[in-house]
């Protein structure tokens, strides 16, 4: 991993400023342009009736993860835990960059603060700088790396990782009756299940159409759950051949299919890529929680999945394996990698 600048003290030093490593090609940007914005807004689900097994918002459920991979949640009863961590982390990106960096990523490790995998001089650059942090198992934690300012910012991410933890495996437990399984298939693959926090902070840019917050991918997870700011709007789906906004909703998470389930529902739910554009004027975080299978866990298209009509579209891999070979694909192609291992 190279050493590459501090998007946020590049823009507190010389707001004006796009230096070229961040510039997108002209042919990366007619592409982009091209693509319609759509006004459409992907659809909200009330988690409290879904816990319930309330037939419409299954039904929902469904049609969210088939058309859109994307859906916002209400009513999931963390928004206290929600409150606390954006209070919080926006203390931590506040604080001098000598402080933030005693947490700064090792070169050759994801955990810590810093900026996005880098491979390459050649490499555009995202105009963002991020935390990343291993969450669970509890064992993997690296305690180094998670601030102890401000005071009590562990507690409020050990808090948040295990409360957004209860609302992602409701979620999963719905999947599982939606794909036609008992509530505890899904979640029964996800005995000491690995979870990431990534913490995303986008400076503002004077010119934002010139840069993208982070490049265009898909999540590996199985699901991720993301947490972001109320003011202003950044991720962008791809829906229809156009890139749609993720209007915020006060209190709201949004939830999208990662490669996981695509592979287990055999196609039928997406992993749908998605992207985050910057402000002109301000700044946004971002909060990534990508739950994800243990790394021996084997995931391929579920039996009852596949049929005449719907061959088989993925072969059987581990998911140890998957995450580094996507990781590889991710670094060849130069785009963003999502999930630290
Ligand atoms: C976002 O900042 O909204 C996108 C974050 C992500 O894809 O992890
Ligand atoms: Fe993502």
């Amino acid at each position: 991993s190279l050493p590459v600048p501090n998007v946020q003290e590049m823009v507190r030093n010389n707001p004006l400023q796009v230096p070229e490593r961040y510039a997108r090609s002209q042919e990366e940007l007619e592409k982009v342009n091209h693509m319609p914005h759509l006004s459409s807004e992907v659809p909200v689900i009330d988690l409290a009736l879904l816990s319930n097994g309330n037939k419409e918002e299954l039904l929902k459920l469904d049609v969210a993860c088939k058309e859109w991979g994307f859906f916002q949640i209400v009513n999931h009863g963390v928004q206290e835990h929600l409150q606390k961590m954006k209070d919080a982390s926006s203390e931590f990106f506040k604080l001098p960059i000598e402080e933030k960096n005693k947490y700064a990523s090792a070169s050759n490790d994801t955990h810590g603060y810093g900026q996005a995998y880098v491979v390459s001089e050649e490499q555009t650059l995202d105009w963002s700088d991020a935390l990343m942090l291993i969450t669970y198992p509890t064992r993997y934690r690296k305690l180094q790396f998670w601030p102890k300012t401000p005071e009590g910012f562990m507690d409020i991410i050990d808090a948040y990782a295990s409360e957004v933890r209860r609302v992602g495996e409701e979620l999963i437990s719905s999947l599982s009756v939606i794909m036609g399984m008992q509530k505890h298939v899904l979640l029964g693959l996800h005995k000491e299940s690995l979870q990431a926090l990534r913490v995303n902070y986008y400076p503002p840019c004077s010119t934002p159409e010139q840069v993208l917050g982070l490049s265009p991918h898909s999540d590996t997870s199985t699901i991720t759950l993301l947490m972001q700011d109320d003011d202003v709007t950044g991720l962008e789906i791809q829906h229809q051949g156009g890139w749609v906004p993720v209007t915020p909703i006060p209190d709201a998470l949004v939830v999208n299919v990662g490669d996981v389930i695509e592979i287990w529902s055999n196609g039928k739910y997406k992993s749908v890529e998605h992207r985050a554009v910057t402000s002109k004027n301000k700044r946004r975080i971002s909060y990534a929680l990508f739950l994800c299978p243990r790394d021996d866990v084997e995931i391929e298209p579920l039996d009852h999945m596949i049929d005449a009509q719907k061959p088989k579209l993925y072969q059987k891999v581990r998911y140890g394996d998957y995450l580094r070979q996507s990781m590889k694909r991710k670094m060849e192609g130069k785009t963003h990698m999502d999930v630290a291992r």
